[in-house]
């Protein structure tokens, strides 16, 4: 029943994301933060605008698996990378988190009930400019980039009691 009324309201947003006809007034809609850069002059988003409104949790869902079970570690649908385009500096005065309708991922899923639990261990920022100098071990930097605090301190820990066996 809970899932039911979940797709129920997923579906819904989404055809009043869209512009749908029975999306009523404008001020309906999410009010969704404009990215801070392009892919390239022609293309927004790392696909189609339209296909990333419709998959973008494919595509992410899709490349952590690549990334898990693979270690595959492109860079294009990497969530960082979302977050580092999407998001701002933490350090900025525009700084918004994960929950706060004017955060990104937040705009729509605020206003279509969609509940996630990556932002448990993700960052939903991205690095402050202050923190982006490099580490020198490519897996620990990967943590800290893409992780929040605490889940790269749990890695790292797990990671060295893998390596004492
Ligand atoms: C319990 C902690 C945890 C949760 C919850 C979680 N992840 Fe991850 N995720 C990880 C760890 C650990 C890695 C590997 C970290 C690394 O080395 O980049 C990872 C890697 C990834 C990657 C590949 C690396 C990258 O930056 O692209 C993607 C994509 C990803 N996760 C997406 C998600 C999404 C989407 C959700 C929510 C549906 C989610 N994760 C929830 C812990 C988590
Ligand atoms: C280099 C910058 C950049 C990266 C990286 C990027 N995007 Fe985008 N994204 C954009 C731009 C530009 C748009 C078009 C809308 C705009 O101008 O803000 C967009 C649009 C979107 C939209 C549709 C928003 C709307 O207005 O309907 C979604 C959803 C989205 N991106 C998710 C993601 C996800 C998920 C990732 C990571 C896999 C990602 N983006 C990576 C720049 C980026
Ligand atoms: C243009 C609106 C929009 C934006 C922006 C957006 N989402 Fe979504 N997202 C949705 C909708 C609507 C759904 C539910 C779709 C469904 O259930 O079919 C969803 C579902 C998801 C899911 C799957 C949840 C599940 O359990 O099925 C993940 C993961 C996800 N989004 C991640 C993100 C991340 C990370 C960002 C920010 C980088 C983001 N989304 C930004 C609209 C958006």
């Amino acid at each position: 029943m809970a899932s039911l009324l979940r797709s129920i309201l997923a579906v819904t947003g989404l055809g009043l994301l869209l512009g749908s006809p029975w999306a009523g007034a404008a001020d309906l809609l999410p009010d969704i933060p404009p990215a801070k850069a392009r892919v390239s002059e022609t293309q927004g988003c790392v696909e189609p605008t339209d296909v990333m409104r419709h998959n973008h949790m494919k595509f992410l869902l899709r490349h952590r698996d690549a990334t898990l079970r693979e270690g595959i570690r492109t860079k294009k649908y990497s969530l960082v990378e979302c977050i580092n385009c999407h998001v701002p500096d933490p350090d900025s005065p525009e700084a918004v988190h994960y929950g706060n309708p004017k955060h990104f991922c937040s705009s729509c899923h605020t206003y279509a009930a969609v509940r996630i639990d990556c932002f448990e261990c993700h960052r939903d920022t991205p690095l402050p400019a202050s923190r982006q100098a490099g580490s020198t071990t490519p897996h620990a930097g990967m943590a800290d980039r893409s992780l929040t605090d605490n889940a790269a301190a749990a890695l790292r820990r797990v990671s060295s009691l893998a390596e004492e066996k």
